[in-house]
């Protein structure tokens, strides 16, 4: 393929990814309201099988080890909370594109799957700290926010992947404008119109489209960009040695104007969450 139609190749392909599951979007619109029961969750969940299949696998993960085996829905959900259902669902649907590697970007199989996981449910966390944005929009967007890289992995030549890497590796420039002189779009771009192409809302776009440089997204979307640069910050502080971590949440701290040991705290929470989801 010429270097010139990749990012109509690109677009065509982020635009053309296969559908979110229905009972994502009525999930999502549930928790839009301002008032729902969680009978109405659960009536959504019981009509998507694997769905109810994978939130009663997750109610039983080990972190609940020692609690009573759970074996109705009701009981899963009631257990984990009507929120994490919709954070069940979403990963559900998309763990499949975000389990690829990604050699231009230094993720191997399953890598980036992984760090996905972390960040949104550290975005989450933060979003509920902090009620700046909406807890369910901060996973959303966080866990999508590399989706974009995903794409561009899939369509770049093994020596253009190249190129990605040693920009990456070596800081010459930073990995979003390495991208834009080959491709003249970066992952945040391509993610938001992924993110556009399966309906989700406008701020929530933007947000995906500025999760490298949040202050470039539009005023009403800043803060959860914010959030959403935050959580890739701290997922790479989960990723890291113990010795490393420490020193990587002080400057998130600061930026979102939190005490380090609330940082700590947060981030502690989130990797046995986090072990919790992957183990089921
Ligand atoms: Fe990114």
């Amino acid at each position: 393929m010429h270097l010139s139609e990749l990012p109509d190749q690109l677009i065509d392909d982020a635009f053309g990814v296969e559908p979110l599951p229905d009972s994502v979007h009525r999930l999502r619109k549930l928790f839009a309201g301002e008032e729902w029961a969680l009978a109405d969750a659960i009536g959504i969940v019981r009509l998507d099988a694997p769905l109810t299949a994978r939130v009663l696998q997750v109610a039983n993960a080990p972190a609940f080890v020692g609690r009573a085996e759970i074996r109705t829905l009701q009981q899963a959900v009631g257990r984990l909370g009507a929120r994490t259902v919709l954070a069940i669902a979403l990963s559900a649907a998309v763990r499949g594109a975000l389990e690829a590697a990604a050699p231009g970007y230094g993720y191997g199989p399953g890598d980036l799957w992984k760090r996905s996981v972390s960040s949104a449910l550290a975005a989450e966390a933060l979003a509920k700290k902090m009620a700046t944005a909406s807890p369910d929009e901060a996973f959303t967007a966080s866990l999508l926010q590399d989706i974009g890289a995903v794409l561009v992995s899939r369509h770049l030549e093994p020596s253009l992947l190249g190129l990605l890497e040693i920009a990456r590796c070596q800081a010459r420039e930073t990995p979003l404008a390495a991208e834009r002189e080959l491709l003249e779009l970066d992952h945040g771009e391509v993610g938001r119109l992924v993110a556009q192409a399966w309906g989700l809302p406008e701020g929530l776009c933007e947000a995906i489209a500025h999760h490298h440089d949040p202050e470039a997204a539009r005023p009403g979307a800043q803060d959860l960009a914010r959030l959403v640069w935050a959580s890739d910050r701290l997922a790479d502080a989960l990723e890291a040695a113990p010795e490393d971590a420490d020193a990587m949440l002080g400057p998130v701290a600061e930026r979102l104007g939190l005490e380090r040991e609330q940082v700590a705290t947060l981030v502690a929470r989130v990797a046995e969450q986090r072990d919790a989801l992957l183990a089921a």
